[in-house]
């Protein structure tokens, strides 16, 4: 009696632990792995998601994106069982811990390029905003430097209207030619163009006018 007694607890703790087991295995996954929502068995993680650890989720984890734009590039790919590493760029720093989103600091330029650049703004030059470039001091007239400037902040003049700024030839009104390069297909040669107009630097629309078409050629 004790005996077959015995064995039928013996039996039972069996029954018991075997089936432990196979609730563990059933509802977990391996790594790289999560439970199916139609068929309820494992799957592999889909395209650009991942799992670290055995686990009994129905989704896995969305890899990490290293914002290429912001200065971030990859340092190691995202996998089925690890996240993306990502790592800033030379120059640039960290926003998060993830290094995901990089900065370009003050005190250093930031260059749009693709992949982008970031560089200690050279003397004569400074950056007061995170991820702008670097900008050239203010010139002070001779004697009129109050600060001569720093990487991270512009030159200070003794009084405002000393700074150095473009002096109209007539008083109020300046005459300019634009000079543009025109490609015309199918002209094989570019034609130059230009129009004069008189500007007032008073008006905000010529003022930018003047600004935009300083960019193209001035042959003046
Ligand atoms: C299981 O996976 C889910 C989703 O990926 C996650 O939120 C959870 O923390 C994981 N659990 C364990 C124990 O790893
Ligand atoms: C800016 O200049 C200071 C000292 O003049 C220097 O310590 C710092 O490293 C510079 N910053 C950058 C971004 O180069
Ligand atoms: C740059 O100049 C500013 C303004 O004088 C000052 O506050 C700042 O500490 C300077 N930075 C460095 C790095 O010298
Ligand atoms: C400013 O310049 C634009 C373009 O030359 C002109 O159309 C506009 O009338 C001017 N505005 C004023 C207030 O003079």
């Amino acid at each position: 009696m004790q005996k077959s007694r015995l064995l039928k607890i013996l039996i039972w703790h069996l029954h018991f632990y075997g089936l432990i087991i196979a609730l563990d295995t059933r509802f977990k996954c391996q790594q790289g792995q999560r439970i199916s929502r139609t068929t309820g068995k494992c799957e592999e993680c889909p395209d650009d998601q991942y799992q670290p650890k055995e686990n009994d989720s129905k989704q896995c984890e969305t890899c990490t994106i290293c914002s290429r734009k912001s200065g971030s590039a990859i340092q190691s790919i995202c996998t089925k069982t690890s996240d993306t590493v990502c790592q800033c760029r030379q120059g640039f720093s960290p926003r998060e811990e993830d290094s995901a989103t990089c900065k370009c600091e003050v005190g250093s330029g930031k260059k749009m390029n693709v992949p982008p650049e970031c560089r200690t703004c050279e003397n004569g030059f400074y950056s007061s905003k995170i991820d702008s470039p670097c900008l050239a001091w203010t010139k002070c007239k001779q004697n009129k430097v109050r600060f001569t400037g720093n990487n991270t902040s512009d030159a200070v003049c003794d009084e405002a209207f000393d700074a150095w700024t473009p002096v109209a030839t007539t008083p109020g009104l300046t005459e300019k030619t634009f000079f543009s390069i025109v490609h015309t297909s199918p002209s094989p040669s570019p034609e130059i163009s230009s129009i004069t107009r008189k500007l007032n630097p008073n008006n905000k629309t010529d003022k930018e006018e003047v600004d935009h078409r300083d960019l193209g050629v001035n042959l003046t």
